[in-house]
């Protein structure tokens, strides 16, 4: 079954995720260097609506004034020539060895300066592009030693970056909100904000909480064994899903950055459903862009780079097909209602109950017979499952 990405699809793509050499700590690269122009043609193509990236990506670490803006006029060209949007960037503070601890948490009060002032102005450069989210992925934010990091200095020294962006972007006027996005491992031994639910605590004590959001990456929950679909449910439940990083992971190992639904396809589908039809009244969640973070294998040649990139959208649409299919057949939804999933909705205090007048309700308690009151009866979880596993794999409408 083929499903035509478009524009309204809003997918996008990282310039290191097609861009990706193949490279890995055990062998160099297998394909040559992707041209940023090449890249967006091809995107546009297959019908991406934008391309994302960090500052290294584009121009080199180190270029001049004059190789920068080069390489931006040659970007701002091809996007007006195909119409593909930059829609987040984010700044590359990890590749370069000035930042072997870090950028906003180095224990070296000068590579922190350095990172900050190369975070400014890549802002000022997401600001030109009309970018509306930017990225924060602190890759080497973290360490490995527990004696060589002070954890409660380190998250003062983050706050203190994430405030003075917001201060920064307020002052210029920018329409730009910030994505942390969490990663337990990889590069460093341990990252700081290593999920997002850390990430989302750490939100609560900035100066100006409402501009930062997170930015979950499916791989990266999963390395820490966490369920994605339920994380990204509790971020768009506390308003805070600015962005989000589509791809695949196989269990706790190394980040893969597979191709969306080449890991765990059930969490992918119920993902899907979230996003497209976990609103009131069954409409979509989120409206951001659904971004694939995701790294071509290096077993592949570029037909395998452009291919993958297609198979993310593919996958995407093709499960949000079977998600509608899902939520439209009769039998689950009399499924649903016998799981008693929507009773959850339903307050456990009627309407200006208090607790005096629980308490005084003996039904409730006294009279509340916990052996009788299943009768033996289950809630059929499983069956609702069978049906979504039915629906995923086609096998139903
Ligand atoms: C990873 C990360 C990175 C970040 C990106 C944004 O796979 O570890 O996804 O790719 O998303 O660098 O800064
Ligand atoms: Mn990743
Ligand atoms: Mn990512």
């Amino acid at each position: 079954m083929a499903l035509t990405p478009t524009r309204e699809d809003k997918f996008s793509f990282g310039l290191w995720t097609v861009g990706y050499n193949g490279a890995d700590p055990f062998g160099g690269p297998t394909r040559a260097h992707l041209d940023t122009v090449h890249a967006v043609e091809k995107l546009a193509e297959l019908g991406a609506y934008g391309l994302t990236f960090h500052d290294d990506d584009l121009f080199a670490f180190g270029s001049t004034d004059a190789q920068r803006q080069h390489e931006i006029d040659r970007l701002k060209q091809v996007l007006a020539d195909t119409g593909l949007i930059i829609p987040m960037v984010t700044t590359n503070l990890f590749s370069a060895p000035v930042f072997k601890d870090g950028g906003f948490t180095s224990n070296d009060r000068g590579v922190r300066r350095f990172a900050l002032r190369k975070v400014l102005r890549n802002i000022d450069l997401a600001a030109e592009l009309g970018a509306k989210t930017f990225v924060m992925w602190g890759g080497r934010e973290g360490a490995e030693y527990d004696s060589a990091k002070d954890i409660r200095q380190a998250l003062e020294r983050y706050r203190e970056a994430v405030n003075l962006l917001g201060d920064y972007v307020t002052d210029k006027g920018y329409d730009i909100k910030f994505a942390i996005e969490p990663k337990p491992n990889e590069p460093r031994g341990d990252i700081l904000l290593p999920t997002l639910g850390h990430a989302l605590a750490f939100i609560t004590t900035l100066e100006r909480p409402e501009l930062v959001g997170v930015n979950p990456e499916v791989g990266h929950e999963q390395m820490a064994g966490l369920n994605f679909a339920a994380g990204i449910a509790q971020a768009l439940y506390q308003g805070k899903l600015f962005h989000i990083d589509l791809n695949g992971q196989r269990g706790i190992k190394y980040d893969q950055d597979l191709v969306f639904g080449h890991g765990d396809l059930h969490n992918a589908f119920a993902l899907v459903d979230l996003l497209e039809n976990g609103g009131p009244g069954g409409g979509p969640t989120y409206d951001g862009p659904r971004h694939f973070d995701y790294k071509p294998s290096r077993t592949e040649d570029e037909k395998g780079v452009w291919d993958s990139a297609a198979a993310n959208m593919q996958t995407y649409l093709l499960l949000k097909e079977r998600a509608a299919a899902f939520r439209a057949d009769p039998e689950v939804q009399e499924a649903l209602e016998a799981s008693r999933v929507n009773e959850l909705a339903v307050t456990t205090l009627g309407e200006g109950e208090t607790y005096d007048e629980l308490l005084a309700d003996t039904a409730s308690y006294e009279e509340f017979d916990t052996d009788a009151y299943f009768n033996g009866k289950g809630f059929g979880f499983v069956r609702l499952q069978q049906l979504a596993t039915e629906h995923l794999l086609g096998a139903r409408g």
